[in-house]
């Protein structure tokens, strides 16, 4: 397992805390797959990884997709920075993509795992997420001060 959910972040929507979660489950899978790529670098395993990592962009794209047209619903200001992080992130996971497929180096692609995106999934969470989160519930922007 490579993120425990209890050491995520919550923010004050819990629809947005379960779509976190799952987030989770998917990267978790994947990490597992890589794992096994590493041991035997099968073209089953192969399969295995690529399986993962559509079903984890797919859930990503809904995710993003959810939050965002929560914040145009509501006319969050911030809507469009949120959704520049947004756009900037799948667009990487999709050239991390493009490019494992064609190298098959798995230490370039578990490097990516284990700290692009552990640590954008929980900075992107601590801080867009925490403040759109508390718009939605509240109407206005708090401060993130306890984080
Ligand atoms: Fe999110
Ligand atoms: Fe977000």
């Amino acid at each position: 397992m490579l993120i425990d959910k209890n050491s995520l972040p919550k923010v004050d929507m819990d629809f947005m805390n379960e779509t976190h979660f799952e987030d989770v489950d998917f990267i978790n899978k994947l990490y597992e797959n890589i794992e096994e790529f590493e041991k035997d670098n099968s073209i089953t395993n192969f399969e295995s990884i690529k399986h993962s990592y559509k079903n984890w962009l797919d859930h990503t794209v809904q995710h993003f997709a959810t939050e965002e047209e929560e914040m145009e619903k509501r006319g969050f200001f911030a809507y469009p920075f949120h959704k520049a992080e947004h756009d900037a992130n799948i667009e990487d996971m999709r050239d991390v993509w493009s490019s494992f497929e064609a190298s098959k180096n798995i230490s370039e692609l578990k490097h990516y795992i284990e700290y692009d995106v552990v640590n954008w999934l929980i900075n992107h969470i601590k801080s867009m997420d925490t403040v759109t989160a508390r718009f939605f519930k509240t109407g206005v922007m708090g401060g993130c001060g306890m984080m």
